[in-house]
């Protein structure tokens, strides 16, 4: 068994335990001690395996390294479901050389799905090769989205956009854990996500699955994706330019 799904493994067994809650900064930006436990058990197999990469690791921090690679971890995407017991979360764990991913892994313990992706050589989930879907308008689509953690004091806060989806739209599902609604891009379950504001390790690795799949991934302007603070719409290709266009009108100055 693989690392991540390892330590889904260990969340799958512990959803239902007692939480300790802290917060980050927000009374929307939840940790549990099952985040640490998790991202520990990374890092330290990392460290053991790669004593020359660099980490970054959602809760830790990052770890300098000598040898130009970067492991980019989210120990638990989907933390206030967890917290909750909800089972829709998944740790994800990304490989970056010279400044490019080249390789993610997803795990989805609830479904048990294995998301692989390699920079050139495809996308799968359990072994099966993913395809991003054909739907060819935002009209017939089913998008996802999340909403930033200041969402209580930042009025730029994703409500307009997703009003605006919601009418243009099949459909917009807001279920917490933004590398399963990229990995479900990826696997044509979704037709197109976005987000204004996440953090590197919940785009690296999910997000080479949607291009691995045939989708297109950019940042809300539709240049490319800032690993450091990214924006994301991920889409199957064919609604991306309609999905560029809503965010163009609705956030004009
Ligand atoms: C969060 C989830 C959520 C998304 C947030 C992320 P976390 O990650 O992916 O769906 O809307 O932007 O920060 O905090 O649960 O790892
Ligand atoms: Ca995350
Ligand atoms: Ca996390």
């Amino acid at each position: 068994m693989g690392l991540v799904q390892e330590v889904g493994e260990l969340l799958r067994a512990e959803l239902r335990g007692a939480r300790r809650i802290e917060f980050k900064g927000s009374p929307t930006n939840l940790v549990t001690e099952m985040d640490a436990r998790a991202e520990a058990l990374i890092v330290d197999r990392l460290t053991a395996e790669f004593p020359d990469d660099a980490i970054l690791a959602e809760e830790r921090g990052a770890r300098a390294g000598r040898s130009g690679r970067r492991w980019i971890v989210d120990p638990l995407d989907g933390t206030t479901n967890y917290a909750h017991g909800l089972p829709i979360y998944g740790v994800s764990i990304a490989l970056e050389a010279a400044g490019r991913v080249l390789l993610g892994a997803v795990y989805d313990p609830s479904q048990r799905e294995l998301f692989v992706a390699e920079r050139g050589h495809g996308a799968f989930c359990n072994d099966a090769r993913l395809a991003v879907s054909s739907t060819p308008t935002l009209n017939a689509s089913l998008l996802a989205t999340g909403f930033p953690y200041d969402i209580r004091v930042n009025v730029d806060n994703n409500l307009k956009e997703y009003a605006a989806f919601s009418v243009r739209a099949r459909g917009v599902r807001r279920l917490g854990s933004a590398v399963l609604y990229l990995a479900w891009v990826a696997a044509g379950r979704f037709d197109g996500y976005w987000e204004l504001r996440l953090g590197p390790w919940d785009v690296a690795g999910a997000g080479l699955m949607v291009e691995e799949a045939g989708g297109r991934l950019t940042a809300i302007d539709g240049g490319p994706v800032d690993l450091d603070a990214p924006t994301v719409i991920a889409s199957n290709g064919r609604i991306h330019d309609e999905i560029l266009s809503v965010l163009r009108e609705i956030r004009r100055p």
